[in-house]
């Protein structure tokens, strides 16, 4: 692993709408980064420091820069790990849409999970460890969560759920309504396609993970009479990356 220049602490992956975000408002520093892994090249990684008072932020896209590129299904999970690790990264903050499953959540309420149920079949969950991993802790960072969940009170509408669990779902195509059945009466609240194995690498490579979900849609049959919505627009990045970089701040000031 060659050192890159950079070092940073903190590295935000933006999910949904992070594709063409104007970064201007947060203060980029210097030129995107790539990272050269083992697994292929990373993301572009910019560099944020919306407050000089804090030292700069790391920022990539994971579906691509300028448009959807890849749906999570197809993306690079460990080089984007492991370029956070050859960056002296800490702590990852992600964001990612999610459909609701349970029933008080509405399009554009915020969650950050707790828990993970892994339904993706497909995936590579590791680096490379041989053996049986003793279980370390939460899918999802106590500490990191928590930096999340303080950033969070200044949100459109307090979070109606204390400790969701969001299931991975394989993708690309979405859910049946059989399927959501079958995840809701698991205990899972919200649906997505991204954080595994991102939160299992991240926790293999030593890096404290937590995310924020913006509730997109309500996931397949469970509309419940609502007229269905949708919110995949540049609302859920402008919305969610400065709650991180707040999240981000928090932590700082804490250690
Ligand atoms: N299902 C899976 N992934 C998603 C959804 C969904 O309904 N909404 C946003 N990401």
């Amino acid at each position: 692993m060659s050192a890159p220049k950079a070092s940073i602490s903190t590295l935000i992956v933006g999910g949904t709408a992070a594709y063409g975000l104007d970064l201007s408002p947060w203060r980029p520093v210097g030129e995107p980064i790539i990272l050269h892994t083992p697994y292929g090249p990373s993301p572009p990684i910019t560099l944020l420091q919306p407050d000089p008072d804090h030292p700069p932020v790391g920022f990539c896209s994971r579906h691509g820069w300028d448009a959807l590129k890849r749906s999570a299904a197809f993306l690079n999970h460990r080089a984007i790990i492991w370029g956070a690790k050859m960056l002296g990264v800490t702590t990852i903050f992600s964001w990612n849409g999610v459909g609701a499953i349970h029933e008080a959540l509405d399009v554009g309420d915020l969650v950050a999970p707790a828990d993970l149920i892994d339904f993706t079949r497909t995936r590579v969950t590791t680096f490379g460890h041989p053996d049986l991993k003793p279980a370390s802790g939460p899918a999802f960072h106590p500490v990191a969560r928590t930096a999340i969940l303080r950033s969070l009170p200044s949100a459109p509408r307090p979070s109606p759920l204390a400790n969701p669990t969001y299931v991975c779902t394989e993708g690309p195509r979405l859910e049946t309504a059989a399927e959501i059945e079958l995840y809701r009466r698991a205990g899972a609240d919200v649906v997505g396609m991204t954080l595994s194995p991102e939160a299992f690498l991240a926790q293999e490579a030593g890096i404290m993970y937590a995310s924020l979900g913006y509730v997109t849609n309500f996931a397949t049959g469970r509309d419940l009479g609502r007229p269905p919505r949708r919110q995949f627009g540049p609302v859920v990045a402008q919305t969610c990356l400065p709650l991180l970089l707040q999240a981000a701040a928090v932590l700082d000031v804490s250690h």
